[in-house]
């Protein structure tokens, strides 16, 4: 493949639409455009995002307004002890008056999933999760449901250290095509710009009053150029599945990441490069979405876990240790 794959204008054109998206989300949530762009890449590579971190750091309002913002239909549901799978995906009711059973749908059949708290809620309710995340349709009562385009699920939880919580298995960690902490507000500034939004919103849940920043289908319309014409060299490829299966012969890891972890590393790729108006991606797209796309389907020694080692520095030391392509077939002069 040679040449360009889109039109310079209509580069810009997504790029720019990106850049509103991110406005939007900004303009609800208080933080750095790093934090908004890897959220962005992950959706537009249909990738679902488990965010992970203490209370009160602005995890839910996060999910909330770029469901609000990307103008898609979105549910939220709250994970809780009690919680049933048929709470998420609905259940068959008799009608006495048709003579019949008639589907009554579930939160999941809806383009945005905010699974709110997601480690409270018991295994059996958490893996009723699975399906639907994986391959997009739900199965009740033996019958089969494909569910809407985009289907992403945007869950939140507090570290599994706090009380009350079922960490999440392992199969559903692999799920997540990222995993990412808001973290606390960088600066002074954003802290009290916090505040500030405060006083103005008068109520404590800005985003009821967020707009769509993009028309109805333009989402979609952005994930089906990630998908088809973005273009990766084989050099890439290669780059990325070096960088897997060193991740599975570091000395400090029990368990590596799966193939599934490569493809979530290559799809956040290419939205990245998307995303900074370019349709190819380059060697700095693959290192720059590495660390949020692999280090939570690590798990590492448990005496490296006892000496504080992270999955996080894990995936740096193995970037760092293999070399990047210094040239792509298709475009010679990176
Ligand atoms: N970065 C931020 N920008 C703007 N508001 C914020 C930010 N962080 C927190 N807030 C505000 O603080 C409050 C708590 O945020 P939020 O409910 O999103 O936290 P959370 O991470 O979901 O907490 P929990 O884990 O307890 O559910 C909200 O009123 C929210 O508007
Ligand atoms: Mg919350």
């Amino acid at each position: 493949m040679t040449g360009p794959r889109m039109t310079e204008e209509a580069l810009a054109e997504a790029s720019q639409v990106c850049e509103r998206i991110m406005d939007a989300v900004g303009r609800a949530f208080v933080g750095n455009r790093l934090l908004l762009r890897k959220v962005l890449a992950a959706s537009l590579a249909n990738g679902h995002i488990l965010f992970e971190d203490y209370p009160g750091l602005g995890k839910t309002l996060l999910a909330k307004a770029f469901a609000r913002v990307i103008g898609c239909g979105y549910t939220r549901v709250q994970f809780t002890p009690d919680l049933l799978p048929a709470d998420i995906l609905g259940s068959r009711v008799w009608r006495q008056r048709d003579g019949a059973f008639d589907l009554v749908k579930g939160p999941v059949f809806t383009n945005v999933l905010l699974a709110d708290e997601v480690n409270r809620a018991p295994p059996k309710t958490q893996s009723a999760l699975l399906e639907a995340m994986e391959e997009r349709q739900v199965t009740i009562d033996g019958e089969t449901h494909r569910l809407a385009l985009p289907f992403l699920v945007l869950a939140t939880q507090n570290p599994i250290e706090q009380e009350g919580t079922y960490p999440l298995p392992e199969a559903q960690m692999d799920r997540f095509m990222f995993k990412l902490s808001t973290g606390y507000p960088g600066s002074l500034e954003m802290e009290s710009e916090i505040l500030n939004r405060r006083i103005a919103w008068k109520q404590d849940d800005p985003t009821n009053e967020l707009a769509a920043a993009v028309e109805p289908g333009q989402f979609v319309g952005l994930q089906e150029v990630v998908e088809q014409a973005i273009y990766v060299d084989p050099s890439i490829l290669e780059y990325i599945s070096r960088i897997i299966r060193a991740t599975r012969e570091h000395g400090k890891v029990e368990i590596g990441s799966s193939p599934r972890g490569g493809l979530a590393l290559l799809k956040a790729s290419r939205a990245l490069a998307l995303i900074h108006g370019r349709d190819f991606v380059v060697p700095d797209d693959v290192k720059g979405m590495a660390v949020d796309a692999l280090a939570h389907r690590l798990i590492l020694r448990t005496e490296v876990v006892l000496e504080g080692g992270q999955e996080a520095e894990v995936i740096e030391e193995v970037v760092r240790g293999i070399s990047a392509p210094t040239e792509l077939k298709d475009r010679p002069h990176l």
